[in-house]
C-alpha cells in the first residue's frame, strides 16, 4: 500500500542506486519543491549532495537566511551560498521592461549557477524539483527535454548532467506531505508561491535600492500581520508592490514626495484566474499604519481590488 513513508524509503533506495558514489548538484532556492528534493537527497546520500543557493538580491526579507539556517545549521547539508545581489542589480540597472527584467534575471541565474558548478569537482548528477504538474502544464516542451536527460533551463552543452527527479510523479500536496515527513519546518513546506524573479517584478520598472528595500520591508510587515491574523493559512498569495512613481503627501508638517505601497492579497485554485481576499478593515489599517511608520520613502498605502482577469496576480 502506498503511503508517504514507503514513498520516501523507495526513493531513498532508488536515489542511492542511481547515484552510487557520485555527487549530485542542486539549485536550492528555498521554494517548496527544491527544499523537499534537498531533504530527500540528504536522507539518501548526505554530503554527496551539493546544494547551491543563489541569493539574487530579490529574495524576501530573511529568506536566504532561512535556507541557510534550515539546511546548513539544522540539517548539516553541503551548501554553497552565493550572494550575487550586486551582480544582479548591476545587470538590471536602468531596465524597465518587465519581460526584459525576467530574461535578465533568468539568464544571470543560470550564469551564476554555471560558474559555481564549474568550481565543483566530480559532479555527475543534477537534481531538480520537477513535479507532476510541471510536466503536464508545460506540455511536450519540458517533457521532451526532461526525457532527453539533459539539463532543463539552459546550461551550456559542455556542462551536462544526468537528472535526478525524485518528485516527478507527485502533486503539490504530496510534495508538501513528503516535506513534513522528512522533518522540514511547516513554514517552509506551506509557504506561499514566490516567483523566480522575486521582488524584481514587484519593484516596478527600473529597480533601485530604495524601492527594492521598500518592497522587502513592506512585504515583511504584511506577512507578519497576516500571520498574526491567521490569514497566512487562508490566503493563497499576498505581497506588496512599489511602483516607480511618487505622490505628494505630508509628513511631520512638511511636504513629502514619495512612493506608494500597494497591497495585493488573492485567492485562486490554479493561478489562471484569481479573486481578491476581502481583508477586514482593522487589519488593513494596522498594516497601513505600520508601513507608513516603519518603511522609509513611503507616504501612501493602497489596496488592489482587481481580480484576474482583467489584472494579473503580479503587477509585472
Ligand atoms: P500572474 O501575474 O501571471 O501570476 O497572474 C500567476 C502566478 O505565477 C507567478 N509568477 C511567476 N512565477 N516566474 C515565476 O516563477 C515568473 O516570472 C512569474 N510571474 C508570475 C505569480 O507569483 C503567481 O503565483
Amino acid at each position: 500500500n502506498w503511503n508517504m513513508k514507503n514513498f520516501i524509503e523507495d526513493q531513498v533506495e532508488l536515489i542511492k542506486r542511481q547515484v552510487g558514489d557520485k555527487k549530485v548538484l542542486l539549485a536550492l532556492s528555498g521554494g517548496v519543491d527544491s527544499s523537499v528534493v534537498a531533504a530527500l537527497l540528504l536522507k539518501a546520500i548526505g554530503k554527496k549532495l551539493v546544494c547551491v543557493h543563489v541569493n539574487h538580491g530579490l529574495m524576501r526579507k530573511g529568506e536566504s537566511e532561512g535556507v541557510l539556517e534550515v539546511f546548513k545549521n539544522q540539517m548539516d547539508a553541503n551548501l554553497v551560498y552565493v550572494d550575487a545581489s550586486e551582480r544582479f542589480l548591476n545587470k538590471l540597472a536602468g531596465v524597465a521592461d518587465p519581460e526584459e527584467k525576467r530574461k535578465i534575471i533568468g539568464a544571470e541565474f543560470i550564469r551564476v549557477f554555471e560558474e559555481e558548478a564549474r568550481k565543483l569537482e566530480g559532479i555527475e548528477f543534477l537534481a531538480q524539483g520537477t513535479i507532476y504538474p510541471d510536466i503536464v502544464e508545460s506540455g511536450t516542451k519540458t517533457a521532451s527535454v526532461v526525457k532527453s536527460h539533459h539539463n532543463v533551463g539552459g546550461l551550456p552543452d559542455d556542462l551536462q548532467f544526468s537528472l535526478v527527479e525524485p518528485l516527478y510523479h507527485l502533486f503539490k500536496d504530496e510534495v508538501r506531505a513528503c516535506g513534513i515527513e522528512l522533518g522540514l519546518p511547516a513554514t517552509m513546506v506551506y509557504r506561499q508561491p514566490f516567483p523566480g524573479p522575486g521582488l524584481g517584478v514587484r519593484c516596478l520598472g527600473a529597480i533601485n535600492k530604495i524601492r527594492l528595500e521598500a518592497v522587502r520591508e513592506s512585504d515583511a510587515i504584511l506577512r507578519e500581520e497576516f500571520e498574526i491574523a491567521g490569514l497566512d493559512k487562508k490566503v493563497w498569495q499576498y505581497f506588496t508592490i512599489v511602483p516607480d512613481f511618487k505622490s505628494v503627501g505630508v509628513k511631520d508638517h512638511a511636504r513629502s514626495y514619495e512612493y506608494p505601497v500597494i497591497i495585493r492579497a488573492i485567492n485562486t485554485i490554479d493561478a489562471m484566474t484569481a479573486s481578491i481576499e476581502p481583508i477586514d478593515w482593522p487589519i488593513l489599517l494596522k498594516i497601513t499604519d505600520r508601513i507608513l511608520k516603519e518603511v522609509p520613502y513611503i507616504n501612501r498605502v493602497c489596496y488592489d481590488l482587481s481580480p484576474k482577469p482583467c489584472a494579473t496576480i503580479e503587477w509585472e
